[in-house]
C-alpha cells in the first residue's frame, strides 16, 4: 500500500501514515525522499523504531553524523534522565545542553560540515511540555521584503557553539569532543540554496553570531530580527509527542526547539544526525585571520 501523506496546516511539513520505516522497500523510500524535499519535515506516528531501525532510516538519506567520537553511537539519546534513573540537575553538562536546545538552531550548523537531516523518536515523554517545534527558512525567505533581500545577499555568519551557549550563561568546556570546534567557527552565507530543490532559504539560528562587515551589535541586531520575523505561523510547526513517533527534518532549511517542560520528569529522545554533503554543506573556507578573529571571545562572553 502506498503511504498516504498529508500535509500540515504550515507552509512545512506533512504526516505521513501507512507506511513501516523499520521495512521500507525501495519504491517506498522514494515515496518518502520526494515528500522530505517539498515539505522538509516528516512526522511519523506511531513507529516505534528499534535504535537499529532508526539508524537504518537515517543511512537512506546519507552518511551518519557520528555524535560521541565513536562509529557505534550512531545514535544518542537527547535526555534529561541520567543512566542511573536520577534527572539532571541545573548545574550539569547534559542539562545546560538541553536548555541549549530550547533555543532555533539548525544541528551542527557550528561545526565545519553542517548537517543534511535529522531523525528524531520520542521513547518517553513528560505530560505536557517537551513538543518539538520547527521553523521553514524556505518560505521565512520568500516573505523577506526586496530590502531586506538586498541587504542579506553576499553577508554570512560566524556558527559557534561556544557563543549561543555563552549567551544563556554557560560555559561549556573546551577542547576535544563532540561539537567544541578548534580550529575556529565556521563562516556560512545567510542565505543558502537548496542543493536538490535550488530553493533559497535563511540559514541562521542560535549558533550563528559575527557577520563579516558589520559591528557585533548590528549583526546580533540583524540576526535577531531575522529570526523573530521567520519563525512564526503560518511558518512553524509544534508536534505534540507521543512515544513511538519518528520525525525527520531537513537541516539545510529548517530551524528547530525543543519548548520547556517539567525538568523534574524524564523526557527521552533518539536522536540520529545525518551528515551533510562535504559539496554543499562544508563551510566556506575563511582566512586564518578571520578564524582567529572569530574564535575570540565577544565582549557579551567575556
Ligand atoms: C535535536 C533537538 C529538540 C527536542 O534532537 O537536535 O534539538 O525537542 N531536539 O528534543
Ligand atoms: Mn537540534
Amino acid at each position: 500500500m502506498a503511504p498516504t501523506i498529508t500535509a500540515l496546516d504550515a507552509t512545512l511539513g506533512a504526516t505521513v501514515t501507512d507506511i513501516g520505516l523499520a521495512d521500507l522497500d525501495d519504491g517506498t523510500w522514494a515515496v518518502v525522499e520526494d515528500a522530505f524535499h517539498q515539505y522538509a519535515l516528516l512526522v511519523f506516528p506511531g513507529q516505534n523504531l528499534s535504535p537499529a531501525a532508526q539508524e537504518a532510516f537515517a543511512a537512506r538519506f546519507g552518511e551518519i553524523e557520528i555524535l560521541r567520537g565513536d562509529s557505534d553511537h550512531k545514535s544518542v539519546e537527547i535526555s534529561n534522565a541520567k543512566p542511573d534513573g536520577t534527572v539532571a540537575g541545573a548545574g550539569e553538562h547534559r542539562f545546560k545542553v538541553l536548555r541549549g536546545n530550547e533555543g532555533w538552531h539548525t544541528d551542527s550548523s557550528y561545526m565545519p560540515l553542517a548537517a543534511k537531516a535529522s531523525v528524531l523518536s520520542a521513547v518517553e515523554v513528560p505530560p505536557s511540555g517537551g513538543e518539538t517545534e520547527w521553523a521553514d527558512m524556505r518560505a521565512a525567505y520568500d516573505a523577506l521584503d526586496d530590502v531586506r533581500k538586498r541587504r542579506i545577499s553576499g553577508l554570512s555568519a560566524y556558527h559557534s557553539l561556544y557563543q549561543s551557549q555563552a549567551k544563556m550563561g554557560y560555559e561549556i568546556r573546551t577542547g576535544a569532543g563532540y561539537g567544541y570546534h578548534t580550529k575556529g567557527a565556521p563562516l556560512r552565507p545567510l542565505v543558502k540554496t537548496h542543493p536538490v530543490t535550488g530553493r533559497k532559504s535563511l540559514f541562521i539560528g542560535r549558533h550563528a553570531y559575527r557577520i563579516p562587515g558589520l559591528d557585533d551589535g548590528a549583526a546580533l541586531a540583524l540576526l535577531d530580527e531575522l529570526q523573530d520575523f521567520a519563525c512564526r505561523p503560518p511558518r512553524i510547526h509544534t508536534h505534540h509527542w507521543r512515544p513511538g513517533d519518528t520525525v525527520v527534518w531537513d537541516n539545510r532549511c529548517v530551524l528547530h526547539r525543543a519548548r520547556p517542560y517539567d525538568f523534574d520528569l524524564p523526557r527521552v529522545m533518539r536522536h540520529t544526525r545525518v551528515a551533510g554533503d562535504p559539496a554543499t554543506e562544508l563551510a566556506h573556507d575563511s582566512t586564518p585571520d578571520d578564524r582567529a578573529d572569530a574564535y575570540a571571545p565577544t565582549a557579551s562572553n567575556r
